[in-house]
């Protein structure tokens, strides 16, 4: 397994109850997974602990057979070679469009840097916009820049936070689309959040629903999808 979590725990410093229960997830090299859940079901949280943005309380993480987080484990953000794609998407605010795709990007050549950022401009449908400032973008635009920041140094894990939710519905299926063809012929390997289910359907080989910080399913989406609760959950 390319990605092995154990019992993963966690407890905000300030909160009472544990958010995130008792979570385990294996994915393999190359699946794409989507986590779904309702608002405040723990769904960053978890982003957060793969990423290392915080520290789980118990439990064990994995990536490609190396310890990253267990008992007497910590492995630092940067160490991770995990991209990330956060719902607020900070991008860098004095580098152009173009800057900040290339960012990751320090270990290629001139040219492969060029051939890279065409293709990820193309994919986000912003070849006209290079040259700006995420100031000159909308919100929407800088959303899509973020994407193609994370995706250009194809990293062996990439985990995205509700990517699409400024997106409007057309673009939002056109780049879903997209980027799973790209995400596949990479071989990246990736973790999505969203309470979106048409966006979960879309992208994802294996859906994990969860409830309060507890998987509650984990399949394909065909099977996942159907189920009684979340239809309550769709209806509600
Ligand atoms: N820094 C924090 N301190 C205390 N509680 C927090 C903190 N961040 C999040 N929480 C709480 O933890 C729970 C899970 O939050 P989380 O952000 O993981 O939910 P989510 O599933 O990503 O929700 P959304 O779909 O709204 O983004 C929520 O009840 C939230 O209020
Ligand atoms: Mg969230």
């Amino acid at each position: 397994m390319f990605v092995q979590i154990k019992n993963l725990k966690y407890k905000y410093p300030n909160v009472s109850e544990a958010t995130i229960k008792d979570f385990s997830l294996d994915i393999e090299q190359g699946e794409v997974v989507c986590i779904l859940g309702e608002s405040g079901s723990g769904k960053s949280t978890i982003l957060r602990l793969i990423a290392g943005l915080e520290v789980a309380t118990a439990g064990s993480i994995a990536i490609n057979d190396l310890i990253i987080v267990d008992d007497s484990h910590y492995t630092p953000p940067e160490k991770r070679g995990v991209g990330m794609v956060f719902q607020d998407y900070a991008l860098f605010p004095h580098m152009t469009v173009a800057k900040n795709i290339k960012y990751g990007l320090r270990k290629m050549s001139r040219k492969q840097k060029e051939e890279r950022l065409e293709e990820m401009l193309t994919l986000i449908n912003m070849v006209e916009y290079k040259d700006r400032y995420p100031y000159e973008l909308s919100g929407g635009q800088q959303q899509r820049v973020a994407l193609a920041r994370a995706l250009a140094p194809a990293p062996s894990l990439l985990i995205f936070d509700e990517p699409f939710s400024n997106l409007d519905a057309s673009l939002q299926v056109k780049i879903r689309d997209e980027l799973r063809s790209i995400l596949k012929k990479m071989n990246i390997t990736s973790i999505f959040v969203t309470h979106d289910q048409d966006d979960a359907q879309a992208i994802a080989d294996r859906i994990v629903f969860i409830e309060k910080g507890i998987v509650k399913r984990i399949g394909p989406p065909e099977e996942i999808l159907g189920c009684a609760s979340l239809v309550m959950w769709a209806n509600s």
